[in-house]
């Protein structure tokens, strides 16, 4: 197959007129033929003013760009869609697949032997995995990089647990208003993504254990030199891959190197996102994500790394400790390091060259552990026949097993009205239920799985409940907290039929989640259940594209028709 600027014609009908053509604009742009005649190396820029985690990318395409020509190929840097978490309307969420279809179609509609991609914010990785493994052409991915820490009056804060965290002391009066506002400017001190393992960094992790990524691509800071020479080092792999013709994403993702993502997400404490991507990742390969698997692993894999929401650390630490290499040899056990990555090395060649760093505790050994068992949970019953996560590390130990009455907010703008009423009727012992907050409920399954304790709770000190809800949760938060019950309400889950009063059963060590409320009754609430509307924006366009397409949490919340088979259940 024709390679470089010979790649991809665009039709014209003359084949030889098509490259002509294509030879003439690029010429405009000062190209030399020798420098025409080279395999050709695409680098996505998701440089964009609404995107700060971003902010270093046109330094990293410069670095990608001398590693590239270094090792005599040519970058070609095109723009794709970014999305930052807090810059998207209604979430970030419903954007990431449109953010995967940009990119794949711009990675096959231009001519490119190999593409680097840059991102980093929590959804922009997620969407150029999937659209690399679509697009079928050698990939590397590089991570932005996590910020560096804050400091305010003598405490290191990290966003976005600490943005969570002090929010709390501040609705429960704690810290005023003025104190807040100088807090704004300490929590996110330097550009990158969020220096705690929440979903960027969690992602991050997953993409390195994948083998989609060189080592410490993950961790390196944003601003750290190590970022600079890893994003060369990546344009010399770029290079080679193009040369190659491989091996390309789809070669790399495989059942093994899933179980490895899935082992990492549990030893680092991750994002209970990083779940749903690793489940559309899984689709695009056309493999099954199976929870049974991940559940397993949690149970065997415990949380080593001690890092914030789980644990007390921020990513410059993890990095500065030997970063994912590290975390992988002391997980060796349970990892398949047959796995290939993405320079040719095995994860086991990765793994025997990781750091030891003396005296380092952010990693922990498997006899000291940050929590015995994985972050998370996979959780089944009565309220979620297709699964739901629970993150257990970052969750009220006391709570776990938990018995307690709901009280249920059918929206999140029913939740916002009425969640601080002095008379809502609500103790610390119920249990807090959010429906129709899942993909096609809000929708794009925002991330208001993290219910507010209600004020007047907050206010006596209250700081945790048992929170169901069809809704994700940001990988900075922490709390007892379920997500993604799937079927989510908006389709006719379970969860759609829960009345307040009625009583829930958390059972974490069993592994289940349940609704005590008999058949016969439930069966009677069904009949009387209708579906919510079409909200009047998603009558056309990309909303209207997304309401009939995406599937549920359990499958990552991909589009039908992206999966590799669009037809398979
Ligand atoms: Fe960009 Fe957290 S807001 S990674």
């Amino acid at each position: 197959m024709a390679g470089g600027l010979k790649k991809g014609l665009t039709s014209y009908g003359d084949q030889a007129f098509s490259l002509f053509l294509r030879k003439v604009f690029i010429k405009a742009a000062g190209y030399s033929d020798d420098a025409l005649d080279r395999p050709i190396v695409g680098i996505t820029d998701t440089a964009s003013d609404f995107n700060p985690c971003h902010g270093n990318a046109p330094q990293l395409i410069e670095a990608v760009r001398r590693g590239v020509m270094l090792a005599g190929a040519l970058p070609m840097s095109f723009p794709t869609i970014s999305i930052h978490e807090s810059f998207a309307h209604p979430t970030s969420m419903v954007l990431r697949n449109l953010m995967a279809m940009d990119t794949e179609e711009m990675i096959r509609a231009q001519p490119m032997d190999a593409v680097v991609l840059i991102g980093g914010c929590d959804k922009t990785m997620p969407a150029q995995m999937m659209a690399a493994v679509s697009a079928g052409i050698p990939a590397i991915m590089l991570p932005v990089g996590p910020m560096v820490v804050g400091h305010h009056r003598g405490e290191v804060l990290g966003a976005c647990t600490d943005c969570r965290r002090l929010w709390g002391e501040h609705r429960g009066g704690r810290i005023d208003a003025a104190e807040m506002e100088v807090i704004a400017g300490r929590l996110a001190p330097s550009v990158g993504t969020c220096m705690v393992m929440g979903t960027a960094s969690t992602v991050g992790s997953m993409v390195e254990a994948l083998g989609l990524a060189l080592p410490g691509a993950a961790s390196a800071p944003a601003v750290h030199a190590d970022r600079l020479r890893i994003a060369e080092a990546t344009g010399r792999v770029a290079a080679d891959l193009a040369r190659r013709g491989g091996p390309s994403p789809s070669e790399l993702v495989t059942p093994a190197s899933i179980a490895n993502a899935m082992a990492v997400l549990q030893a680092t404490g991750g994002s209970t996102n990083g779940l749903v991507h690793l489940a559309a990742l899984a689709g695009r390969a056309g493999l099954p994500l199976a929870y049974a698997l991940f559940d397993r692993l949690g149970r065997d894999v415990p949380v080593l790394v001690d890092l914030k929401p789980s644990g007390q650390h921020y990513m410059e630490h993890f990095h500065h400790a030997g970063g994912v290499p590290r975390l992988m040899r002391e997980i060796a056990d349970a990892l398949d390091l047959t796995a290939p990555t993405v320079d040719g090395r095995t994860l086991a060649d990765v793994v025997a060259e990781a750091e030891d760093v003396p005296g380092q505790t952010v990693i922990r050994s498997r006899a000291n552990p940050v929590s015995p068992e994985g972050s998370m949970a996979v959780l089944s019953g009565n309220l979620a026949p297709r699964g739901a996560v629970i993150k257990q590390s970052a969750a009220t130990k006391g709570l776990l097993q938990h018995t307690g009455r709901a009280v249920v907010f059918d929206s999140v703008d029913d939740m916002a009205a009425r969640i601080d009423a002095p008379d809502l009727d609500v103790t610390a012992d119920d249990v807090l239920v959010l429906r129709n907050t899942g993909p096609v409920g809000a929708p794009g399954m925002p991330e208001a799985g993290y219910l507010p304790i209600p004020r007047k709770l907050a206010q006596q000190g209250v700081k945790d409940m048992v929170r169901i809800s069809d809704a994700r949760m940001s990988g900075t938060a922490f709390g007892t907290i379920v997500l993604h019950i799937a079927p989510e309400a908006a389709v006719g889950g379970p969860l759609a039929l829960v009345r307040t009063g009625d009583m829930i059963r958390l059972d974490t060590q069993g592994r289940r989640i349940d609704l005590l409320v008999d058949d016969a009754e439930l069966a009677r609430r069904r009949e009387h259940w209708t579906a919510p509307p079409a909200r009047p924006g998603e009558k056309r366009g990309y909303a209207r594209l997304y309401r009939e397409q995406v599937l549920q949490a359990d499958q990552g919340c991909d589009f039908r028709v992206l999966r590799a088979d669009p037809d398979a259940d």
